[in-house]
């Protein structure tokens, strides 16, 4: 028996690097507030209209999944019609599920709808371990059995009752994942400890939207006053934060001049005060910001935090700014155990980086040199992508379906900046080991 590597044709993204960023560029509608918007249909009977939806795989593949269940949906560019009246099915195929990590938010909207939900464990990035005890806390609360076997979840319930539910720590997911059941329980609901991000708020003024009574989004206590009915309605999703901070990132790292349009800065405090504090110029109107960097970055500390804090989402490509900064920098990651796979792949690009448990320790080298790299998962992906725009040389970057899961059109927008950035086809082995049987 041997083993092998087929070579094949891969796609990889290639970036010759060393040029600065200018110009002026838009970010898309944000992927984690929709694919929590598009379950959310689910608990209306009427037709949705959902606007600025970001043309990226996450919601293609939700899109599927809601058509599996049953609903009708159209979904041309950036908006999505969505009836949901078809829908009877309660059970999410794995192929589906598997693709993506909010698929699990299926389940608050099927025991929000139809009292029953089967789902298998979701997908999304490998980040360390992910439990989701805290959605099923919050859904035994309100009077589901949720049975958790070998590939997923089954819950079901005769009536969701309003309850208190107080969070063991901050989740996002466990957030929503009980908002979209709650809105349709009986009597009253209180989520202590919740989570305060944008695209929780922007859940909670959809579902307003829809006729549901939900108070206190934003603060980390949510009250949610459950109705039998929502009604139809069009809805245009927020500017997406993390796309917003790559892009300032990438304009700082390259030294550049980029104006970002059509976001929320508000939303981006505490980037901007990070990139202030390394050196970078910043100034922003109501709905831009604008970037500025002469390349002459002082090392900072950062450490992820919920929100309003240093998102988890942005350490990855901060980090590889952080490679050329002056002295050393220390990014402590607060909210997941595995999130610095990325570094191991700057480090063939000569970053120098140590990492000891949730800490990296990223000492500042003159530059980085082109090479080829893999990602690992979405955020690592725009990491190298701001690492090879940095680079000089040519850096080929592999396995970039993870971008497209996060991302829409993020080589057109580099490009309309001014970088070197391109899809090529290359000759490779695949990733898949083969055995060869003799
Ligand atoms: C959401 O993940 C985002 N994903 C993540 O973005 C983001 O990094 C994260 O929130 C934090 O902001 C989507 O919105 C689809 P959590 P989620 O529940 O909901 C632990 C990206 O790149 N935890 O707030 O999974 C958990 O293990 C992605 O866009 C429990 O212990 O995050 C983690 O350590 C990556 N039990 C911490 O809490 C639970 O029941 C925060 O997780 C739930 C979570």
């Amino acid at each position: 028996m041997a083993v092998a590597q087929k070579l094949q044709l891969i796609q990889k993204m290639q970036i010759k690097g060393g040029c600065r960023l200018e110009g002026v560029t838009s970010v898309s509608g944000g992927k984690n507030t929709a694919v929590a918007i598009i379950p959310a249909v689910l608990l209306c009977d009427e037709p949705c209209v959902i606007e600025n939806l970001p043309d990226i795989d996450d919601v293609r593949v939700l899109a599927e999944m809601m058509r599996h269940l049953g609903a009708s949906v159209a979904l041309e560019g950036n908006t999505m019609h969505i009836d949901p009246r078809g829908v009877s099915g309660h059970s999410v195929p794995a192929k589906l599920a598997q693709r993506m990590r909010a698929s699990y938010y299926l389940i608050g909207a099927l025991l929000g709808r139809l009292g029953r939900a089967e789902v298998p464990y979701p997908g999304g990035c490998m980040l360390g371990p992910r439990p989701i005890d805290q959605h099923i806390k919050g859904m035994e609360a309100l009077g589901a059995t949720v049975v958790c076997h070998s590939d997923g979840v089954f819950a079901e319930v005769d009536e969701l009752r309003g309850n208190d539910i107080f969070f063991d720590l901050v989740t996002v997911g466990g957030t929503i994942n009980v908002m979209l059941s709650a809105v349709r329980a009986v009597g009253n609901t209180t989520i202590y400890n919740a989570a305060k991000e944008p695209h929780i708020v922007d859940l909670a003024n959809f579902l307003n939207s829809m006729g549901a009574r939900v108070k206190g989004a934003g603060t980390d206590i949510i009250r949610i006053r459950g109705v039998q009915k929502l009604r139809g309605c069009t809805y245009a999703v927020i500017p997406d934060q993390i796309e917003t901070g790559t892009l300032m990132i990438a304009a700082a790292a390259t030294h550049g001049d980029v104006t970002i349009r059509g976001c929320i800065p508000t939303h981006m405090d505490a980037l901007t005060a990070k990139l202030l504090e390394l050196g970078a110029n910043i100034t922003d109107s109501d709905d831009s910001i604008r970037v500025r960097s002469n390349g002459a970055h002082r090392a900072v500390n950062i450490k992820t935090q919920v929100y309003p804090g240093f998102p988890t989402d942005l350490q990855q490509p901060m980090s590889a700014l952080l490679t050329t900064a002056r002295g050393t920098s220390i990014i402590t990651e607060n909210i997941f155990e595995q999130r610095f796979r990325h570094l191991m792949e700057m480090e063939r690009m000569g970053a120098s980086a140590r990492i000891v448990d949730r800490v990296a320790i990223i000492d500042g080298v003159s530059g980085l040199f082109g090479s080829s790299v893999y990602v690992t998962d979405l955020r690592a992906g725009a990491a190298l992508v701001v690492a090879g725009l940095m680079a000089e040389g040519v850096t080929e970057i592999a396995n970039t379906q993870y971008i497209d899961r996060g991302y829409e059109n993020l080589e057109s927008k580099l490009r309309s900046l001014g970088a070197d950035i391109r899809r090529v086809e290359v000759e490779d082995y695949s990733p898949m080991i083969e055995i060869i049987r003799e």
